[in-house]
């Protein structure tokens, strides 16, 4: 180091130890000061080196600031509504999207919607909801930014598709809007069914709207015997204005309905046009479903959507059945101390009103006629003759006088007849009472096939 000789561009070549000496007091911390400043300013390599450490770091330390502090500004000025699939207004909020005009978005899926008609004519709707991915949406005069994300492990066990965030951001002081859309989600979505009867069906461990809601089936359409329509009606009206009532006792808010007859007689289409009546959707289940077990009726008995009456088709099945079988290799059918625990089970806040159909009540255990398991039961018959004439006014109103000759006529034939058949007459006889008082002699076999 000391050796002046060594070649110029050396990086020690220009140290003077000499000045150092001089320079300082002579005490090492002052020749090590004086060291350092020379290596400092006289070496280009090292200033160059220490200019660009300082640049560096001062950098990285501006770059955590702005990461800092987009973060803060991000949590005091933005805010973020996360809706996971699993959630009711999940499919509320895409419905809702997919009609707002106000929105960019660069990723589509489709939703293709069958309508069926009564005629069965089918007619395809698609609609255009926003895909997985970024969009920008204006509501209200605020700016909102909707991530739809799709979880590419994470998998819903219930129906098996990918579980979904969409997550709405948008600025603080619009986070009231929030609350505006989703209920304008649900008002849209409410809408739409409004005047319908969504129908569940089991699937799997869960409820599925079967079909699109169908029009509601108005009451007077079904004719029953007299007095039946409004008694049950009555019955069901002051179950449900007694909820206080029921609570206050600690009795489990629930009432259950037996209407048994022969087929054909009106018992599910009754049940269907009173959901309708009272505004609200129906779930049907059918207990000689062969892969129904215990375990699967009791906890769908015990998760019925919202505003749903339970429709127990068949309930003669479960006691035909004393232990669950394993015919097929797995355990099938309802037994019927599945059906008793499944119905003494069912404990909602919720009010809950099961009806259930049989074609066979005497082989009924009285055991399910306990009141908590049906409270209410009525015999849903074959036509009577007050039946006859309101189903022949029915199709062809006005027609008074041929429908005193029907009504006679059918009567005389002294045979069962089904309210079904006589839709199946009239079906057949459109628009012309002559000819299904001409065809009368067919209801004496009740699978005639017009
Ligand atoms: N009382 C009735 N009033 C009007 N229509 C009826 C009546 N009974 C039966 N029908 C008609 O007959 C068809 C079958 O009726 P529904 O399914 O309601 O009978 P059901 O009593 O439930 O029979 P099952 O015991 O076989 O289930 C329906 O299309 C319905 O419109
Ligand atoms: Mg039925």
């Amino acid at each position: 180091m000391e050796d002046p000789s060594r070649t110029d561009n050396s990086p020690t070549a220009a140290l003077n130890l000499e000045k150092i000496r001089s320079d300082s007091d002579g005490s090492m911390s002052g020749m090590v000061t004086g060291l350092f400043n020379q290596v400092a300013q006289g070496n280009p390599y090292f200033a160059a080196g220490g200019g660009l450490m300082i640049l560096g770091s001062g950098l990285a330390l501006a770059r955590s600031g702005i990461i800092r502090l987009s973060g803060l500004l991000y949590r005091q000025l933005l805010v973020d509504l996360e809706i996971p699939s699993k959630d009711k207004s999940y499919l509320w909020f895409l419905e809702w999207m997919a009609k707002h005009p106000h929105r960019s978005s660069r990723h589509l899926s489709v939703e293709t919607n069958f309508i069926q008609h009564d005629n069965g004519a089918v007619t395809t709707k698609f609609s255009l909801v926003p895909g997985p991915g970024n969009h920008l949406i204006k509501y209200k005069g605020a700016f909102m930014l909707i991530k739809r994300e799709r979880s590419g492990k994470m998998i819903d066990m219930t129906n098996g598709a990918p579980f979904e965030t969409v997550t709405l951001t948008t600025l603080y002081r619009d986070r009231l809007l929030f609350r505006d859309l989703l209920s304008d989600a649900k008002n849209l979505a409410v809408k739409s069914k409004d005047g319908k009867t969504v129908v569940f069906t089991s699937w799997g461990p869960e409820w599925r709207p079967f079909g699109q809601p169908k029009a509601k089936r108005l009451l007077p359409s079904v004719i029953l015997d007299q007095g039946i329509k409004q008694s049950i009606l009555k019955d069901v009206k002051e179950f449900l204005n007694n909820g206080k009532w029921y609570f206050e006792r600690g009795i489990p808010y629930r009432r259950g309905y037996l209407l048994y007859g022969p087929p054909g007689s009106g018992k599910t289409s009754f049940i269907q046009a009173l959901a309708g009546e009272l505004d609200y959707n129906i779930c049907i289940m059918n207990l000689s479903e062969a892969n129904l077990t215990d375990d699967r009726l009791n906890h769908l008995m015990n998760n019925i959507p919202e505003r749903s009456i339970l429709l127990l088709e068949d309930i003669d099945a479960a006691f035909n059945k004393r232990a669950q079988s394993s015919e097929k290799g797995f355990q099938s059918g309802v037994t019927f101390s599945g059906l008793l625990n499944a119905l003494d089970g069912v404990a909602s806040s919720e009010e809950t009103i099961t009806f259930m159909t049989t074609n066979h009540p005497e082989v009924l255990d009285p055991a399910i006629m306990r009141p908590g398991r049906i409270d209410y039961k009525v015999f849903i018959g074959n036509a009577t003759p007050y039946q006859l004439g309101q189903m022949f006014l029915k199709f062809y109103p006005g027609e008074e006088k041929l429908c005193k000759e029907f009504v006679d006529r059918a009567s005389a034939l002294n045979v069962p007849i089904s309210t079904a058949q006589l839709q199946g007459l009239f079906v057949f006889n459109k628009d012309a009472p002559e000819s299904a008082l001409a065809m009368v002699e067919t209801l004496k076999h009740p699978n005639h096939v017009f």
